[in-house]
């Protein structure tokens, strides 16, 4: 009863900020990511009747007690699917090109659900795998899938229809995403505390629920007719507005550091050059710049030659889940 699942990270191009059902992570709007090729997540579930409690090893060491608690309750979730009290022994290697910073919780609970259930041989529809795996942490539902990918936020109080789907294929359109480092520290607030904090004090919030929709329609138009710029602009537009509303939080809410804001200034100086380059920014310092892939090489030796920037590193559209037998 044992199974080992690959699924990449994504970056949100229209974010998800808010849930309205905190158990059940249910989005308070509905967002769209581009799933990455260059990090991912490897992980191995057994499950074992004679294990007599189930332990977590994130890079090959005993994860700490915080890690395991988050796992061991997503595990709970599985079991009751499946209808088992067994325990489980997990394995977790986050594939990122540096040790800390870029680690995302994205891709680590879309390879757990994908390996959980398919090692209690649970059949489950690529669907039913990302209402799963938003239910360990919402973005984690888009990197089920590759490519250009949506997850529909849903009106029912069950969840039954909020889940990711995939708009187009990575094989589709290929753009540039470059991952500035800057910070490789973990964050103080987390996206959870961030958002709860922001749609409960945040004066701004009402103002991104009215728009962000009309974002979101704007960016699927933008991708069906591989409109590059418009894309660009929205993505851009939508991220500030996010950590606007962060802003309003009360207290207030800053991710970004001093090389964050280089970088926005940079990627303005690029395009008023010509250059089509336009970022998008998590919660947290770190950066993610979109290009077209004959910019690459211009956008990527800028980046590094910025003081704050620690390493860059290029990725495109990436596949979705990856079972290894
Ligand atoms: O799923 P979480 O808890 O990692 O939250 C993700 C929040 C953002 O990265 C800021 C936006 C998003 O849609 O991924």
């Amino acid at each position: 009863m044992k199974a080992t699942a690959i699924a990449n990270t994504n970056i949100a191009l229209i974010k998800y900020w808010g849930k309205r059902d905190e158990t059940l992570f249910l989005p308070m709007n509905s967002s769209l990511s581009i799933t990455l090729d260059s990090f991912f997540t490897v992980t191995t579930v057994e499950f074992c009747k004679n294990f007599d409690k189930d332990v977590f090893f994130l890079n090959e060491l005993q994860a700490t007690d915080k890690e395991s608690n988050k796992v061991f309750i997503f595990l709970n979730k599985v079991r009751d699917l499946a209808g088992t009290n067994l325990h489980a022994r997990i394995c977790s290697e986050n594939r990122v090109p540096t040790a800390a910073g870029f680690a995302s919780s994205a891709s680590g609970f879309a390879a757990l659900a994908a390996a959980a259930t398919r090692a209690l041989e649970l059949q489950l529809s690529e669907k039913e795998l990302s209402m799963l795996a938003r239910q360990g942490s919402g973005s984690a539902c888009r990197s089920v899938y590759g490519g250009f990918v949506e997850w529909q936020k849903g009106i029912q109080i069950d969840g039954k229809d909020s889940f990711a789907k995939q708009i187009l294929s990575e094989k589709s359109w290929d753009i540039s995403i470059l991952s500035v480092l800057l910070v490789a520290e973990p964050k103080k607030v987390s996206s959870t505390e961030g958002m709860k904090r922001t749609v409960k004090t945040s004066p701004f919030y009402s103002g991104w629920l009215s728009t962000v929709e009309k974002d979101l329609e704007e960016a699927k138009e933008a991708i069906s007719s591989r409109d590059f710029e418009k894309l660009g602009i929205i993505v851009e537009a939508n991220a500030m507005k996010m950590h606007a509303t962060m802003l309003g939080a009360n207290p207030p809410i800053l991710y970004w550091q001093k090389g964050s804001i280089d970088v926005i200034h940079h990627i303005h100086k690029l395009r008023s050059e010509g250059i089509y380059a336009y970022f998008t920014i998590d919660a947290g310092p770190n950066v993610k710049v979109l290009c077209l892939p004959k910019d690459e090489k211009i956008v990527y030796e800028s980046l590094l030659s910025l003081t704050d920037v620690q390493e860059v590193i290029i990725c495109h559209p990436g596949s979705g889940i990856k079972y290894l037998e």
